[in-house]
This record gives C-alpha cells, sequence and structure tokens, in this order.
C-alpha cells in the first residue's frame, strides 16, 4: 500500500504569505499544514509516502521530514515542475505506486473526526476501483460534487458545477486500486488546462468501481487553502487542544500509537523539542505510554 501527498502549486491565492514559503508549510495552529494530511495518510495504515512538491518547497519539506525513519515511514520526495493538475500526480507517482493500491491525498486538506481511523480501514476494505470520501458543504460549486443514490451508490461526480446537484463535495482523499496509473497515463487537460481527479473517477465510476464513504455529522473536513479556511483551522485545532488537553495530528504520538516506533524514540523526538509545548507534550505521551 503507497500514499501520496501532493503539497504543489504556487499558492498564489495565499500571496504574500506564499512569497517565500510553501502553502503546506504555513501554520495551522502549532504544527506545519503538511502534518494534517500526513496524519491521515499514517492513520490509514500507510508507510511508504510520496511527497511531490514544487522544485522551491521541496527542499524545506525535506528538512522537516527527511527520508521519514524516524517516524517508522519511509518517505521520498518528487518535484513537480509546474502545477499540471491533481491526476499529474500519478504521473509523477507512477514509478512510487507501481501494483499497489495507493491514497492519495491533497497537502492542505484537514480531515478530522473520532472513529476515522476504521473509516479509513473501511474504505480499502470495500476499495474495488476507487474510494473516495464526501462530506456536505454549504458551498459545492468550489469543489467536485458528487450524487448518491438511496442506497449510497454513487451515481454522478461533477467538477466545480454551476448547479450543484447536492450538498456533497468530493473531499481531496482518494483511495485507488493499481489501475489508477494507466488510467492517468491517458488523461487531457480540462478547459481549465489541468489533469482533473475528477476525470479519473468518472472512470472508475462508468466502471461501477466507484465507491463513496461519506463524512457526515461530528466529522470535519476543512481545506485550508484560504486565508479564512486556514484560520478556521487554526481556531478549530486551538479550540480542541486546549479543552482535551491533546494534540490534533501530532505525528510522532501516531507512530507511537500505531507501533511505527517505540516510546524512548518518541521521547527523544520529543526532548528535541522540548523548549515547546508541542516538544513536552510528545514527551509526555512516551511517557505514558511507555
Ligand atoms: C480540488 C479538486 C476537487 C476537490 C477539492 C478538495 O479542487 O479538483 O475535485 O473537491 O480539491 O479539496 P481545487 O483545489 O483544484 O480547487
Amino acid at each position: 500500500m503507497k500514499g501520496i501527498v501532493l503539497a504543489g502549486g504556487s499558492g498564489t491565492r495565499m500571496q504574500p504569505l506564499t512569497l517565500a514559503t510553501s502553502k503546506q508549510l504555513l501554520p495551522v495552529y502549532d504544527k506545519p499544514m503538511i502534518y494534517y494530511p500526513l496524519a491521515t495518510l499514517m492513520l490509514a495504515g500507510v508507510r511508504d509516502i510520496l511527497v511531490i512538491s514544487t522544485p522551491a518547497s521541496l527542499p524545506d519539506i525535506q528538512r522537516l521530514f527527511g527520508d521519514g525513519s524516524r517516524l517508522g515511514l519511509s518517505l521520498s520526495y518528487r518535484a513537480q515542475a509546474e502545477p499540471r493538475g491533481i491526476a499529474d500526480a500519478y504521473i509523477l507517482g507512477a514509478s512510487h505506486v507501481e501494483g499497489e493500491r495507493s491514497a492519495l491525498i491533497l497537502g492542505d486538506n484537514f480531515f478530522h473526526g473520532s472513529g476515522f481511523r476504521s473509516l479509513l480501514q473501511r474504505g480499502w476494505e470495500i476499495l474495488d476501483g476507487c474510494t473516495l470520501f464526501s462530506y456536505p458543504v454549504t458551498d459545492p460549486e468550489r469543489y467536485a460534487v458528487c450524487e448518491l443514490d438511496e442506497h449510497g451508490n454513487l451515481v454522478a461526480i461533477e467538477e466545480k458545477p454551476a448547479r450543484p446537484l447536492s450538498k456533497n463535495a468530493v473531499t481531496g482523499l482518494y483511495f485507488y486500486d493499481s489501475d489508477v496509473t494507466e488510467i492517468a497515463r491517458f488523461l487531457q487537460p480540462s478547459e481549465r488546462g489541468e489533469l482533473e481527479i475528477t476525470d479519473i473517477n468518472q472512470t472508475y465510476l462508468k466502471e461501477g468501481r466507484a465507491k463513496v464513504i461519506e463524512l457526515g455529522r461530528g466529522f470535519t473536513w476543512l481545506d485550508t487553502g484560504t486565508h479564512q479556511s486556514l484560520l478556521e483551522a487554526s481556531e478549530y485545532v486551538r479550540m480542541l487542544e486546549n479543552r482535551q488537553g491533546v494534540r490534533v495530528a501530532c505525528i510522532e504520538e501516531i507512530a507511537l500509537r500505531i507501533n511505527l516506533i517505540d516510546a524512548d524514540a518518541c521521547y527523544r523526538l520529543g526532548a528535541e523539542m522540548s523548549n515547546s509545548e508541542y516538544g513536552k507534550y510528545v514527551m509526555s505521551i512516551a511517557g505514558a505510554l511507555a
């Protein structure tokens, strides 16, 4: 099982914040944005992950995570010279996923909710061609939108429709079987000049091999790609962390809890950041779970 984090794009919507840094390294409260999608892939059981970003941002992301071994992961990196669309991840990442199932997550997508790990597990269990995750929003026209029949079966997907068929946005987390690279190879750019992930999903839908898991009330999905949504995500994380004394998307804690690293290794990772509350939290978790 392979994973891809697509952290590309020039972040023009977020300028001047993104003039000198990558959007995916901007803070969502107490950690860089990219921690959140990485945490999601870890919870999905993925260890071997390709990070795709711009040539300018890639060295910074590499400095952040290295080869991933400190977290029990195997991370590799690939530059995307031009933003060519989300589906380009499966052209650039073809040799990474070759022959295996894979999960793709967008670097600005934030997921949080209890029972998420088992939901992700179910995503793999039902995977035939692709498994998508939908979430009801008030502004579906900003996203891919899916329509389900009364039994919850997927009947249609449309990219940024002027007149959305439903309120169900297709989130930026996708599970695919090994056919995805072959499907991506034959894609043509859309009217907006991008290789659309929605075109891949429509191919699976036509073959009757696309499934959807609905993320319902009580679950949070945000795309943190605008100033407003970035601030909302920070506020959400701050509220939850301060109220419960937990950390959301603490990748060191997740690595420990899913047995990728032991308590000693986790403690050492925290100790390197012991001046920060985050580092202290990692050390305390390692102590509690030792
Ligand atoms: C992209 C996808 C869209 C998806 C969204 C989720 O939108 O094209 O299908 O619903 O991510 O965040 P974009 O970031 O290109 O606006």
